[in-house]
Formats: structure tokens, sequence, C-alpha cells
């Protein structure tokens, strides 16, 4: 048994996914499951299709393929959540702003964005016409899981998105970005603002096409200081919970930020519904760190996946019991890595949905 009740706990309603409840605070009698980047190359089965289809634009792309390999992890280890296969930066072509994914590279932007100029050319969201697959394939999703699982919509923050298109790409120094935000802040926040207007629709269209929860990735928020985060990113997620609640007050709001030890007061101030944590943080800590009012996700090390299975045990257990009964989403602290042995992520599920609280 777990000690340390966080919330008070309401009656069970069925027919409805574990995780959703779990959010709620309802008494669930134990932590949902799922893994950030379940669906990816870890999976054998993933990197078939990637060889018949080596663009990820496509694979992302595709009603068929994006149904299929979100659903890879879902038939294999059936975790709590199932998550849309797509990325942050899906939503970056129908705003004027031409990108690829790049075997081996990663993310590349073709024209970085660096002026008021290139700001102004950026259009604002519209996801109906631009991305009609996401929300076909969250629509097939949500008939195909029937709700034994709530299946998940995703988008990337403000301040990420800004980071990618500015730097052209992955950034280790975050030079251009800082620049930007350090000597032309009007352009920034011009930038941040038509994303953030964007990314709150683009979660309303996600829910109304079938996610029933979403994830704010904030990747990158952490390179910022606490100053800079309250300027250039918390203002802006405020603004996505505040809209979005607006049309749909129970949709659950997940925000993940990478390295956030630093900042984690200040993310409830968000007001999102869960705090997705990473490892560097101590489970316990960071829920007394948050507050009861949030839920908590994570906060294994991804690199636990490489250990024994006697090891993945332990450390679930481990997190289960710092994370105390309810208001708890199990997950890594980031998004599981390339080479995780696939019975690992089996072993690992199978032992997390055997846990009773
Ligand atoms: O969780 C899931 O299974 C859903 C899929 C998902 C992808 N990207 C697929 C993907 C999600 C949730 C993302 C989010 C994403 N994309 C983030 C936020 C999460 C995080 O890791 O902090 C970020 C920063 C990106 C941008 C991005 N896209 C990067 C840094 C990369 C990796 C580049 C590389 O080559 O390693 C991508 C590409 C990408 N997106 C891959 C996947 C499975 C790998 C490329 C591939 O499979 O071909």
């Amino acid at each position: 048994a777990v000690g340390g009740t966080v919330a008070d706990l309401k009656p069970v309603s069925l027919a409805e996914p574990l995780l959703l409840k779990a959010v709620r605070g309802d008494d669930v009698d134990r932590p949902p499951v799922w893994l950030m980047r379940q669906a990816g190359r870890y999976m054998k089965s993933y990197q078939m299709i990637c060889e018949k289809h080596p663009s990820f634009r496509e694979r992302s792309e595709n009603v068929d393929l994006v149904v299929e390999i979100s659903l890879q992890p879902w038939k294999v280890f059936k975790p709590d959540g199932v998550i849309l296969f797509s990325d942050i930066l899906t939503p970056l072509s129908g705003m004027n702003i031409p990108f690829d994914i790049v075997k081996g590279k990663g993310p590349v932007i073709f024209d970085p964005l660096r002026t008021d100029a290139d700001v102004d050319k950026v259009r604002e969201f519209d996801p109906r016409e631009s991305v009609p697959y996401v929300g076909e394939a969250l629509t097939i999703l949500r008939k195909e899981v029937n709700n034994e699982a709530a299946v998940l919509g995703f988008v990337g923050a403000p301040f990420t998105l800004a980071s990618y298109v500015v730097e052209g790409g992955s950034s280790k120094h975050f030079s251009k970005i800082k620049r930007l935000a350090f000597s032309q802040p009007k352009v920034l926040h011009a930038l941040l603002q038509k994303f953030t207007t964007s990314m709150a629709k683009y979660i309303q269209y996600q829910a109304d096409n079938g996610a029933q929860a979403v994830q704010i990735f904030d990747s990158w928020a952490t390179e910022l200081s606490p100053v800079d985060f309250e300027e250039f990113s918390l203002p802006y997620l405020k603004q996505i919970v505040y809209t979005v609640k607006q049309t749909h007050p129970d949709l659950p709001l997940i925000l993940y930020a990478s390295g956030s030890g630093g900042l984690l007061e200040r993310l409830p101030l968000t007001g999102v519904d869960v705090v997705s944590l990473d490892w560097t943080v101590d489970m316990a800590e960071g829920r007394r760190r948050l507050g009861s009012n949030v839920a908590v996700q994570g906060n294994i090390d991804p690199g636990v996946l490489f250990g024994s299975k006697e090891f993945i045990t332990g450390r679930i257990n481990d997190t289960v019991r710092k994370a105390g009964r309810g208001k708890h989403i199990l997950n890594l602290g980031h998004g599981i890595v390339v080479g995780t042995p696939e019975e690992n992520v089996a072993h690992f599920f199978e032992v997390a949905k055997g846990i009773r609280y």
C-alpha cells in the first residue's frame, strides 16, 4: 500500500479511461501509465514502416500511417494513454514556415526567422485547413481505442516552437533566440503571440476531433532563467490554458518542461491540470513543491529501461510510492530513448499495470 493521499478522492465512475479519472482526483486503484515518445524508433514495427516510408513528414502527415504508428505501442503494451504520432513542428508549414525532419540531423527550418518582416510573414494556423489528417487520425484513434485508454493530443509551447524557428533547428546554446529575446524583445513577443493564438486553436481542434487530454511540450523553456521564463514563456502558457478552458473546461492539459526543477513552483500558475516532471526532481519533493491542486506525471529516467528487470521494477515502485495515491500518471521523465529493449518496455508496463495502491 502507498501512503500520502494528496487530494479529496471522489467515487469511481466507470466507462471512462483511468487516466482521466486519475487526473481529476477520483479514487483510482493504480496510477495510469504511458510513455512519452512511446511510438517510434525503439520499436521494430516502426523501423519497418520507416524502411517503406523514409520521410518523417510522410509518416506523420498521412492518416493511415499516423493511425498505424500511434497504435503500434497500444497493440503491444496496452498503455493507459495513446498519443497521436505527430511532431510539435507539424503545424509549421501551415503557418508558412517550411521545415523538415532529417534523419540523423533532426528538425530543419529552411528560412529561420530573425526579423520583424520574417515574423510578419507567419500565418495564423488554421488546423482544419492545414492539418486535416490530424483530426481524421484522432477520430479514428478514439474509435479504435474505445475508451480503454485516453487518446492524447499534443502541441509545442510558444517558446519552444520559437526556439526552433529562430535557431533554424535544434540548438546547443540558444544564442540566436536569446539575441532576439534580449535585443529585440518586441519581435520575439510578436512571434510568441502568433504561436500562442495558433496553439490554443490547435488544442481546441484536437479536442473537437477526439483528443481526451492534450500535453503541451515546453522542452526548451528551461533554457531561460526564471525571470525570463516569466517574460517569454509563462504568460503565453497562461493564455493558451485560459483560452482552451473557455471552450473546453473539462479537457485535461498536461505541461511538460524538461529540466524544470528551478521553475516548479511557477508551473501550476499556468493553470494546467497536470505537471509532467523530469527525473532530476525527486517525485515526493516535486509533489510537495507543486501543491495538491495539480496532478503529476512522470518521472522515471528513460535510461532506467536499459537496466535489469528487477531494477526497473524497483524504480517503478519507488516512483509510485513517492507520488502517493491518486493524481499521478506514471511516465518517464522524458521521451523513451532509441535502442531501448522492447522487452524491457513490456516489463515496465506489466509491472506498472499490476500495481495496486
Ligand atoms: O510521444 C509520442 O510517441 C508521439 C510522437 C512525438 C514525436 N515528437 C515524434 C517524433 C512527440 C510527442 C514529439 C514531440 C517533440 N518533437 C518534442 C517535444 C518532446 C521532447 O522530446 O522534448 C520536440 C522537442 C520535438 C522536435 C523533434 N522532432 C526532435 C528534437 C526530433 C528528434 C530528431 C532526431 O532525429 O532524433 C524530432 C523527430 C521525431 N519526432 C522523431 C519522432 C519519433 C524521430 C525521428 C523519426 O522517428 O524518424
